[in-house]
């Protein structure tokens, strides 16, 4: 058998021995050990672990790289943020939505992250960041796939307009139906909006994404509503709710409750632990609440959880630099998941709970007849991984290696 390209003695993240894996016409063709191969390019992995590629399952890149502009959030609040955000916004454009998007996709992915999936805030009139999104979509889709939601950040019903620019963004082309429930004026516009949301998310055929409950009011409980039109509708596994900090200050009582319903519903979750903790308990003075969902209790009820990065450098967030092994670590040290299995199952909310999340399942993953999208790292297992924050040193997509890092040296003359 001829390749294009081959891998020799793979570690792959459930793997027992070590594997070659080889790949022609940008798929995966064979993977077993010593495979009798010969390839245009072979690479001596030795030992190190290959992972199908991490997933950025929640990103607003319309706002990335903008942070300070036109200036920092110093309250450090998500209020403080939109208000900032709201006013950069005048200014916007398509070419600056692209140039952005484009530079912080290109840092992600040198950082291994081949799916996304962004936010784009449709609640103003000319659309730039939806249109901007849309083109960038097509830009990189040679070597990244990303998904774009319509994102009306000021609220369905909180202008007179929003609910048809939401449309709007649909009929252009938006992959996925946004919403922000607890952010409407009322707690009647907030469930009006998740039945908008459904009833858009089928007559257009999209997935939806929800940013629900993002508040620590214990009676900001949208979660259920989300949850009963998942059932009813039928959508389930295509329905996400991202954030749903305020899970974490309902009562047990509640939370018990809920967690039946939301097993009965299969939704996805999406944690956004680098920011959440900074975000929430910003009312709280002591005990001070940590305010990121209840990821180790949802992943223990069997509930798909992915992690993302929501923000880097921007109105919310003046940090992060897109790297989703730093939101997995952050995940372990708040959602409190050190043991061992813990850990790997913080890996695969980067990974393969992101893949189920975004719904491009068939197309990811380390096998024979899928497309080669594969990222090798500097550690032997995703515990090495997280707890070096492991360089990705070669990012593969569709069988052609997009990004080469070396890892730093470190020369000690002690
Ligand atoms: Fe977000």
């Amino acid at each position: 058998m001829d390749a294009t390209l081959l891998l020799r003695r793979c570690q792959l993240v459930n793997g027992e021995g070590l594997v070659d894996i080889a790949i022609a016409d940008h798929r995966i063709v064979a993977i077993a050990p010593n495979l009798p191969v010969t390839a245009t390019t072979e690479l001596a992995i030795d030992g190190r672990l290959v992972s199908a590629p991490f997933v950025e399952s929640h990103i607003h890149l319309d706002s990335a790289l903008t942070a300070g502009e036109p200036r920092w959030n110093q309250s450090g609040t998500l209020f403080e943020g939109i208000e900032i955000w709201r006013d950069r916004k005048a200014s916007l454009t398509v070419e600056d939505v692209k140039q952005r998007a484009i530079q912080a996709l290109k840092q992600q992915a040198s950082q291994g992250v081949l799916f996304v999936r962004s936010h784009a805030d449709v609640s103003e009139a000319k659309l730039s960041a939806l249109k901007g999104l849309l083109e960038v979509r097509e830009a990189v889709k040679d070597w990244l796939t990303l998904q774009v939601v319509a994102f009306p950040q000021d609220g369905l019903y909180g202008r007179k307009n929003n609910e048809a620019l939401m449309e709007e963004a649909l009929k252009l082309g938006a992959d996925v139906v946004g919403g922000i429930p607890h952010y409407e004026m009322t707690r009647e516009d907030g469930v009006r909006s998740v039945h908008r949301i459904f009833e858009l998310a089928q007559q257009y055929d999209r997935l939806i994404d929800v940013h629900c409950d993002e508040i620590d009011d214990p009676q900001s409980r949208f979660l259920e509503v989300m949850a009963a039109c998942a059932i009813r509708s039928g959508m389930k596994r295509r329905v996400t709710a991202s954030h749903t900090t305020a899970f974490a200050s309902y009562d047990n009582a509640y939370a018990l409750k809920l967690m039946g319903l939301l097993r009965r519903s299969r939704l996805n979750f999406i944690a956004n632990p680098l920011i959440n903790i900074t975000l929430q308990g910003r009312t709280d003075t002591y005990p001070k609440r940590r305010g990121v969902t209840r990821v180790k209790e949802l992943w223990q009820n069997g509930l798909n959880v992915s992690l993302g990065n929501d923000c880097i450098q921007d109105p919310w967030y003046s940090l992060g630099t897109g790297n989703l092994l730093a939101v997995a670590d952050m995940a372990v040290h708040v959602c409190q998941m050190t043991g061992t299995a813990e850990i790997d199952a913080c890996f695969e909310m980067v990974t393969q709970g992101g893949a189920r999340t975004l719904n491009v399942e068939s197309d990811y993953g380390i096998e024979v007849g899928k497309p080669a999208n594969l990222i090798v790292l500097a550690a032997h297992n995703p515990y090495e991984a997280i707890l070096q924050r492991a360089t990705v040193t070669t990012v593969i997509s569709q069988g052609r290696i997009l990004v080469e890092t070396t890892p730093p040296q470190i020369t000690w003359h002690g």
